[in-house]
């Protein structure tokens, strides 16, 4: 009984970090559409940015370099770190390869 708490104590101090570090796909939503459509729809300065603009590994490949408009500044430095985890959380999962592909933030 009391080893059996003790795995639920361990695994649940597992699975906090596991989620905070994954991000939040439904965060991330909010602050793409909060942070960057602005500047990313159709027309706009930065031109039209959807999950469907890159694969699920050039997301991941973009965010591990962490850089905005062409290495000209950091993510970091236009959304908290958080919330760029979040904003690449939401891009990841519906990325152009995703099992659930789509434009979102609109
Ligand atoms: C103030 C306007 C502005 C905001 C806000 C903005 N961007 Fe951009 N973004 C740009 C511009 C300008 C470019 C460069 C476009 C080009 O040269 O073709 C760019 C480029 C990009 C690119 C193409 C690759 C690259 O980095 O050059 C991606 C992806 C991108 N932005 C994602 C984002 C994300 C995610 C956010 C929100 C965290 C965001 N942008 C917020 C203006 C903005």
């Amino acid at each position: 009984m009391r080893n059996t708490l003790k795995l639920y104590v361990m695994l649940a101090a597992l699975a906090v970090p596991l989620v905070a570090q994954s991000g939040s796909e439904s965060k991330g939503k909010y602050y793409f559409k909060k942070s960057c459509k602005s500047c990313h729809v159709a027309g706009a300065a930065g031109g039209e940015v959807t999950p469907l603009v890159k694969t699920q590994n050039q997301w991941k490949a973009y965010f591990a370099a962490g850089m905005h408009k062409k290495g000209a500044e950091k993510l970091n430095s236009l959304v908290k770190p958080e919330q760029v985890k979040d904003i690449q959380a939401f891009l990841t999962a519906h990325a152009s390869d995703s099992p659930q592909p789509k434009t979102g933030g609109g």
